[in-house]
């Protein structure tokens, strides 16, 4: 091909790409291991959105009362609505507690009891003896956990010398014969091109949240990842399943952390009413996000919201004594003064139930490797490819993630890839060839996007999608509303070939960027609606109005879905109802009840 771009070549052991908390305990955890490590970041690693977690890491440290390792994964695979991997869920919460230790161990300041033990809170679906009592699991550095935890593995990972690429945008995957053997980047400070050689590459990449109009998600949250596996071939999983987090500020939709129901808390509605009692006679305002952001939105759309217009909730938190409001959340206590104008002291936080987390992502098992359909064989490893995090669907939230599993999830998956790539890689051993056209797709790409003419802005396309995507496929869902939305998505995503880019330069192009990660979010977003139009039962995130139940006969299984030549086209994987050992006994479905 006679693209005239100059690729600058780098030779790696392992390149990670995305410097969030599962990319820097992967990173670390390789460099630590002697394997040549790159990682490849965006945005400058602190910047990463894990910094915005804010209520803490399960673990069944048992701090604060009793807890058991066994309990954890009971409640995670309740929480996850029986579509959760066992073998994977057995796999993390066993290795939490671990992980949480060695994060100490790291240098993250967790809040402390008066004995000096890490601190742990209440959070939403977390529980003593199987649902009986009330777990305190979640660790916590205040209300801002996230930070504490990205910041300390950002140390680690240059003390151990991983090395990195910051503000470069990760183009594609280069694949070849079904493999992959790197990506190719391109640097915004200079405007150079680079072909990074791995023998394996870790996707670290997060979710796609900024497919919806309001989400918890920094700007920078497009999935990239995710789309580059749809380009590569490779199905996405389970895409259907994307969680509202109760809590957005109403408004801005900033996070106003599960922590603070799980300091006591409660929600609100026009009659003072605390309705949770109503819909979760048990957990109350700590069932999981699933229940609690429908039954938010039943009450408002049954008149009983607050606000002039009736269209959002009241959080209490002013009953609380201010001095632990200061020591617990004083981060959502500034969040709140700036984009509510609310002292929590002495007033409610309105909020609303907004776009928080998908819980499908790339297919992986419990060792990071992704996987594939092919055949019969649902669990075929795609050679020289592991994803983590939140692009990663392993599956240990199914189809629902319990709050603060998240960042739990993000460390032991990382430093799973790490272990499984120290097992598979020889330190420094030759790589394959590459054909002289590997790159050629990708960069095809990269110089049509680049190039483009068309009349529309990516920012008008950009709010197409996202409008579309939270009217049509949001907290509750029948076909009409998905059909409606799926064929304007077709629409939306065709718009993107009159797209035009009036910045031609290589030299911290913002307008390519928000170009290439619009289009990154357009196959997402597409796949995600498909799936959900296509899936006819109720599970976890799923909640549709015309199917209100869940229907394990027909539909426990994975989604897989593939967008090749604009075509999607869907298939499944089964549901791990196996654990990894003889003596962990498989949960078996039944109806949930808070
Ligand atoms: O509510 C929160 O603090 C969010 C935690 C999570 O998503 O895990």
């Amino acid at each position: 091909m006679s693209l005239n771009y100059k690729l600058i070549e780098h030779y790696y052991d392992v390149v990670v790409v995305g410097a969030g908390g599962a990319g820097l305990r992967a990173a670390l955890g390789m460099a630590e291991k002697g394997l040549k490590t790159a990682c490849i970041s965006k945005v400058f690693p602190t910047r990463s959105h894990t910094v915005a977690a804010q209520g803490g890491i399960s673990a069944a440290l048992g701090n604060m009362g009793e807890d058991d390792w066994r309990f954890h994964m009971y409640d995670t695979v309740k929480g996850s609505d029986w579509l959760g991997d066992q073998d994977a869920i057995e796999y993390m919460c066993r290795e939490a507690m671990a992980a949480v230790v060695e994060l100490e161990h790291y240098g993250v300041p967790f809040s402390r009891t008066a004995d000096g033990k890490i601190y742990q809170r209440a959070f939403g679906g977390m529980t003593t003896h199987y649902g009986k009592g009330q777990a305190q699991r979640t660790c916590a550095a205040a209300d801002k956990t996230g930070h504490a935890i990205l910041h300390t593995l950002y140390q680690q990972a240059l003390k151990h010398k991983a090395e990195f690429f910051i503000e470069y945008i990760v183009l594609d995957l280069i694949m070849q014969d079904g493999e992959c053997l790197g990506v190719l980047a391109w640097c915004l400070d200079d405007g150079s091109l680079h072909l990074f050689r791995a023998h394996v590459t870790v996707l670290a990449t997060g979710g796609y949240g900024r497919s919806f109009f309001s989400c918890t998600s920094a700007h920078t949250v497009t999935g990239d990842g995710n789309a580059m596996v749809l380009r590569a071939g490779l199905p996405l999983q389970d895409m259907e399943f994307i969680q509202f987090h109760p809590t957005g500020i109403y408004g801005s939709g900033c996070l106003i952390t599960e922590g603070v129901r799980g300091e006591g808390g409660y929600l609100t509605n026009s009659e003072g009413e605390r309705f949770m009692e109503r819909y979760a006679p048990h957990a109350k305002d700590l069932a999981s996000r699933d229940v609690v952001s429908r039954a938010m939105t039943i009450e408002i759309q049954e008149g009983r919201g607050v606000g002039k217009l009736k269209d959002h909730i009241y959080l209490h938190i002013e009953h609380l004594d201010p001095a632990l409001i200061h020591e617990r959340l004083p981060g959502i206590a500034e969040t709140s003064k700036i984009f509510a104008g609310v002292d929590i002291t002495k007033d409610p936080i309105p909020v609303l139930p907004t776009v928080h987390y998908n819980m499908g992502g790339i297919p992986t098992n419990y060792k990071a490797e992704v996987v594939t359909l092919e055949g019969d064989n649902p669990d075929k490893v795609i050679v020289g490819l592991m994803a983590i995090g939140e692009a990663a669907c392993v599956s240990v939230h199914g189809a629902n993630r319990l709050g603060s599993n998240s960042l739990l999830d993000l460390v032991v998956f990382g430093r799973s890839a790490a272990i499984r790539c120290s097992e598979l890689i020889n330190i420094g051993s030759d790589h394959k060839p590459l054909a002289k056209t590997a790159c050629d797709k990708a960069l095809a790409r990269f110089h049509r996007i680049r190039n483009a003419t068309g009349k529309l802005k990516v920012s008008d396309i950009r709010l197409n999608m996202q409008k579309n995507m939270q009217a049509k496929a949001s907290v509750f869902r029948t076909q009409s509303t998905l059909d409606e939305g799926i064929a304007a998505m077709i629409n939306i995503k065709q718009s993107f070939e009159d797209v035009g880019i009036q910045d031609k330069s290589l030299i911290w192009n913002t307008d390519l960027v928000e170009a290439l990660e619009l289009d990154n979010l357009l196959g997402q977003a597409s796949v995600a609606i498909t799936a959900a139009g296509n899936r006819h039962e109720s599970r976890g995130g799923h909640a549709r109005e015309d199917y209100p139940d869940r229907d394990d006969e027909n539909w426990m299984k994975h989604t897989l879905t593939w967008l090749i030549d604009d075509k999607i086209t869907i298939d499944y994987r089964p549901v791990h109802l196996y654990t990894l050992s003889d003596d962990v006994e498989v949960i078996q479905p039944k109806e949930r009840v808070y």
